[in-house]
């Protein structure tokens, strides 16, 4: 963990480079001096430059954390739509001043005509059928939980945070090459509606390349209409009048009472403890804070400062084994708290140390169920995505991570609305031992059912020393949002790695199923020969996942924001005192 030992942490630091970055791309710890920015005012980060700098203006306007997080993701919904927007949903975990968390779920809920079998067609599943086209989206989340955000911890009136995003939309923004990448990708899927051949398509039926102006009226008009009028507009109003008509002529569950008995829900944060540190995170249906929390205790029983100063691949050995064990719990235990009993006992460090024994450092142990905590009973637990991490110098800290699930969505944009719709049915086990879209199982307690919130790894975090916090994160990548998030961790607490070698450095993640290590391709080749001779089976992965964090000196007091260098993203704060 950093500290004021500066000599210690330059030597982790050094060591920490030598062991991952053998065969990495030198590139990252060049870029390493543009990637993070100070400021001892407020500090934001997120994945898109508009996105940060709307915020910062929204700090520099008065505003504290929460107004600036809400207007970022605002703007990333309209700039970086493929990941996230009002058709989708977030969860967002707050740290107030007097050191109050609150934590807002925001993720889509099921038509309250689905059932478990809305996907069997001729009695076998169609799994195309819940990532693209109507019946692939739930009622989104993300408006109700910003204006639940808003009334409790805003300062700043309602429509002013929605005035960037509003004039990106209006105005349009220039498309670069990585967007222009993933709609050239979508293109055959988005082309089949009419509302999103509208939008993401030119005169002459081309998607937009790179350089070109997008301009979204529709979107602009329902931001509008939301900034004026409040979520009405859009659980109660004409959003939701547009979107069940267009439901109904297409196929479609959602219609408007879906949209009227919508209302994101606050749950009770996940609280664990790891070598000293307070780790929250975000309750289920996210599974990242259980999960996370889980491995950290399967973790504890294990010296990893010293494991890495031995062999990094015992310490990638270790860490992925605690990962299996955790997401073979996850596809038999994790889904809607308000529909599954998730048992408190996975976060127990009696369940951990359990865990713990069944890892061997020598080798690769089979994992060929999930296990079961001692506490069962009760129900304690009331890529394609985005994370934005704004604090400010008042005490609040906002980790917020927001998706409409893979690019693009549901490919749905509603015609006469702009908004781009969510395709997180799929996030549901649609039949047991079926993979969705990011090859997770699941089991009865992620199945659809109506009115059900699919299951999520979205894990927003916040860490703290003595109360205070030191460090927030949360990612972006399906599955390996969990791995990035729980390594940023252990790569600060355990290993002493500067905030940004945590987030840059090669990752890796295991899911239980499929039986793969997956291995960032610029990890070093002696790592992956270590891991084999373990008996782990690798696959190259180009990029798993995509983290934003904030830091806070503990001494200085001074905030850094890092993105993540696997994208084009943006940290920056208000100017620093003189
Ligand atoms: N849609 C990805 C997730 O929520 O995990």
């Amino acid at each position: 963990m950093r500290d004021s030992n500066n000599v210690r942490q330059s030597i982790a630091s050094v060591f920490a480079w030598l062991c991952w970055l053998m065969c990495s791309s030198p590139s990252t710890a060049e870029d390493f001096k543009y990637r993070q920015a100070e400021s001892d005012k407020a500090m934001v980060a997120t994945g898109h430059a508009l996105a940060t700098d709307t915020a910062v203006r929204v700090l520099e306007a008065g505003g504290n954390a929460v107004d600036a997080a809400l207007s970022a993701v605002l703007t990333l919904g309209v700039v970086d739509g493929y990941n996230s927007g009002i058709g989708g949903g977030c969860f967002i975990l707050i740290r107030t001043p007097s050191g109050e968390f609150h934590a807002i779920d925001g993720r889509e809920m099921a038509s309250r005509h689905a059932t478990p079998k809305m996907y069997y067609q001729d009695g076998s599943v169609n799994t195309r059928l819940s990532k693209t086209g109507p019946l692939a989206s739930g009622v989104p989340g993300a408006v109700s939980a910003y204006a639940t955000a808003a009334q409790l911890c805003g300062q700043l009136p309602w429509n002013q945070l929605f005035q960037d995003a509003i004039r990106h939309a209006q105005e349009g923004f220039t498309i670069d090459e990585g967007y222009a990448l993933k709609l050239q990708s979508k293109a055959r899927q988005l082309k089949k509606y009419a509302g999103s051949r509208d939008v993401y398509f030119n005169a002459d039926g081309k998607p937009w390349r790179s350089g070109d102006r997008l301009v979204q009226a529709d979107l602009a008009r329902t931001l509008a209409g939301i900034a004026k009028e409040g979520a009405d507009f859009f659980y109660r109003g004409p959003t939701a009048t547009a979107i069940s008509a267009w439901m109904q002529a297409n196929g479609g569950m959602l219609d408007r009472e879906d949209f009227a008995s919508y209302a994101a829900r606050l749950r009770v944060p996940v609280l664990s403890r790891y070598r000293g540190y307070e780790i929250v995170g975000f309750p289920p249906p996210s599974s990242g804070g259980v999960h996370i929390a889980q491995i950290l205790n399967t973790l504890e029983a294990f010296d990893l400062g010293s494991v890495y100063q031995q062999s990094s691949v015992d310490y990638v050995h270790l860490v992925t084994e605690a990962l299996k064990l955790a997401f073979a719990d996850r596809a038999y235990w994790l889904g809607d708290p308000e529909f599954a009993e998730v048992p408190p006992g996975l976060v127990d460090t009696s369940y951990g140390k359990k865990l713990a024994e069944q890892i061997s450092i020598e080798k690769v142990s089979p994992v060929l169920s999930h296990g079961t905590p001692a506490v069962t009973s009760t129900d304690r637990f009331d890529r394609h995505t985005t994370h934005v991490a704004v604090a400010d110098s008042e005490g609040y800290w906002v980790a917020l991570t927001a998706t409409i699930n893979t690019w693009f969505g549901s490919k749905v944009v509603v015609p006469g609305t702009g908004v781009l719709l969510n395709n997180e049915m799929d996030d549901f086990s649609i039949s047991p031992g079926v993979p969705n879209a990011f090859g997770l199982v699941g089991s009865k307690a992620n199945q659809v059912e109506a009115k059900k919130r699919p299951l999520s790894s979205m894990s927003p975090t916040i860490v703290l020393q003595d109360g205070r916090p030191v460090f927030s994160l949360g990612a972006a990548g399906g599955p390996r949002i969990i791995s990035s998030v729980l390594l940023a961790i252990s790569r600060i607490i355990d290993l002493d790695m500067t905030p940004y070698d945590a987030i840059a450095l090669p990752r890796f993640h295991h899911q239980w199923s499929p039986d793969f290590l997956y291995l960032e391709k610029s990890a070093a080749a002696v790592l992956r020969q270590g891991l084999e001779t373990k008996g782990h089976q690798i696959r190259e992965l180009s990029s798993a996942g995509v983290a934003q964090m904030i830091f806070r000196d503990p001494l200085t007091g001074i905030f850094t924001g890092i993105y993540d260098p696997r994208i084009n993203g943006k940290a920056s704060g208000p100017v620093r005192s003189p």
